[in-house]
């Protein structure tokens, strides 16, 4: 097991954050390093990232959750789920592909239907799983009350 520690980014993190959402595949817009916090590890060298991403005033999403490969399944994404949870406010939201809405369940995040999203994502639901359903999978919009 990798030994980590968490801490905010700085603008000299941006590149290696942008980097590490494109090559596991996650959303790559909104990636504005001061709302980050970053797993380092013992050399300074970033394992994971996640944000507190802003639709609006009240709309607040747990976004950009993301360890490296090499370092998946050594706890690094529920330490800084869980403090980005502890920070964030409540209702807080989230987006995930369906296979992992078990993952977020053990933070107390549930699926919500369209009738209860925010506008911003009732709109991105849509569109998403309009596409989705090619593919066999399902965009779900999680809420932690
Ligand atoms: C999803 C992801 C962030 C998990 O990171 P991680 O550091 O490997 O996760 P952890 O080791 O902290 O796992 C926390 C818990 O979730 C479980 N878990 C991990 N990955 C999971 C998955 N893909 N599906 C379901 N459960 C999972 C673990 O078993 C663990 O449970 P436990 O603590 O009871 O043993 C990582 O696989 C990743 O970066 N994936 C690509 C990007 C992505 O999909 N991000 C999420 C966007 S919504």
């Amino acid at each position: 097991m990798v030994d980590f520690t968490l801490r905010p980014a700085t603008e000299a993190d941006s590149s290696s954050i942008k980097d590490l959402i494109h090559r596991v595949g996650i959303n790559p817009m909104d990636l504005d390093w001061r709302r980050f916090v970053l797993a380092v590890d013992g050399s300074g060298k970033m394992l994971g990232c996640g944000q507190l991403k802003p639709h609006g005033k009240d709309v607040i999403e747990l976004a950009s959750i993301a360890v490296e490969p090499s370092h998946q399944h050594q706890g690094i994404a529920r330490v800084i789920i869980e403090y980005l949870v502890a920070q964030g406010p409540r209702p807080l939201y989230l987006t995930c592909r369906s296979r992992l809405g078990s993952f977020y369940e053990k933070w107390g995040f549930h699926a919500i239907e369209s009738a209860e999203m925010p506008a911003y994502f009732r709109r991105l639901s849509r569109l998403v799983n309009a596409m989705a359903a090619f593919m066999n999978d399902k965009m779900l919009v999680m809420k932690l009350m």
